[in-house]
């Protein structure tokens, strides 16, 4: 079994539009320990099952990325691919691409190609912006479009909980109601001391897709309010929304806050997971 984690944006600075269209990024990206599932099998052609509490009603056809991502490696090779969809879809956290990244590396492992991560994260990122940071799993700082990356020192594997609240804010749509951008000037970040060090940083920062994802979906104030009651050290929104996550000092606060969002609000999505470091990386 490949896992393909969650991609958490801890920082998200936006910022001017270039002249593809797109807005030049600065993110400090990371990885939760737990996420999707995928199992790659040989088999006659690419196919694909999907399972799992949100893969219901998912394409497994020539559109999804897993098979575009089998495409796109360019063998005649074929392979079962089983995906169990644990993350919500389409919410910020590059489920998606985390399962198109798991997938060239699986089949990539599989199929014998001996491509290394470079080649990878090349041919990612003709599939999408955040395809090349899940092939590593590892923290990384994320500049351009999604695709210049630089690798950056073990963060604190600090407890984390994950908040959806069943909202679909369209990534165009946040984009184009951009009020204020902090813009892409930041250094690398240095090497952190600690969970309090990290913290610290990333409170001088911000996720500048918040302000118009909460203006679009005002329940995301809700749950970024909700998080911050429970105790988190640090409680933002992870890429264009709408799932929000909370950084918490201990396993214990975590499962707690989890808990208390499931009972008051039983239609929302809550995981408990931990920030992986750079050396205990799953993606392999
Ligand atoms: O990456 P994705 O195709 O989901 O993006 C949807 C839309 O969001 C793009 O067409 C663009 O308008 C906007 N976007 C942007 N800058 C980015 C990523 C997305 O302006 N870096």
């Amino acid at each position: 079994m490949a896992r393909a984690p969650a991609k958490i944006n801890l920082f998200l600075h936006v910022g001017d539009k270039r002249a593809d269209g797109f807005h030049a990024l600065q993110s400090l990206v990371a990885f939760t320990e737990t996420g999707d599932e995928l199992q790659f099998a040989a088999g006659e052609g690419v196919s694909l099952a999907i399972d799992g509490p949100f893969g219901a009603g998912l394409s497994a056809g020539a559109d999804n990325l897993i098979v575009k991502a089998a495409r796109a490696l360019g063998s005649e090779r074929g392979a079962r691919v089983t995906l169990t969809k644990n993350l919500p879809v389409a919410s910020g956290i590059g489920g998606g691409s985390a399962d198109c990244a798991t997938t060239l590396r699986g089949l990539n492992s599989l199929w014998g190609l001996g491509r290394d991560v470079a080649a990878l994260q090349k041919i990612g990122a003709s599939l999408g912006s955040d395809v090349p940071v899940c092939i590593t799993c590892r923290p990384q700082w994320m500049e351009g479009r999604g695709e210049i990356l630089t690798e950056l020192p073990p963060l604190p594997e600090l407890p984390i909980v994950l908040v959806n609240p069943g909202v679909g804010v369209p990534t165009g749509k946040v984009f184009a109601a951009l009020t204020t951008l902090r813009g892409v000037g930041l250094p690398l970040p240095p090497k952190f001391s600690g969970a309090a060090d990290l913290i610290a940083y990333l409170k001088d920062t911000s996720n500048d897709l918040e302000a118009p994802a909460r203006i679009i979906a005002p329940v995301i104030g809700e749950v970024l309010d909700f998080i911050a009651g429970e105790g988190a050290l640090l409680a933002r929104m992870s890429g264009s929304g709408a799932t929000c996550f909370g950084l918490f000092a201990n396993a214990d606060t975590a499962a707690r806050a989890a808990a208390a969002i499931r009972a008051a609000h039983s239609s929302w999505w809550a995981m408990v997971s931990r920030l992986l470091s750079a050396s205990g990386t799953i993606c392999k």
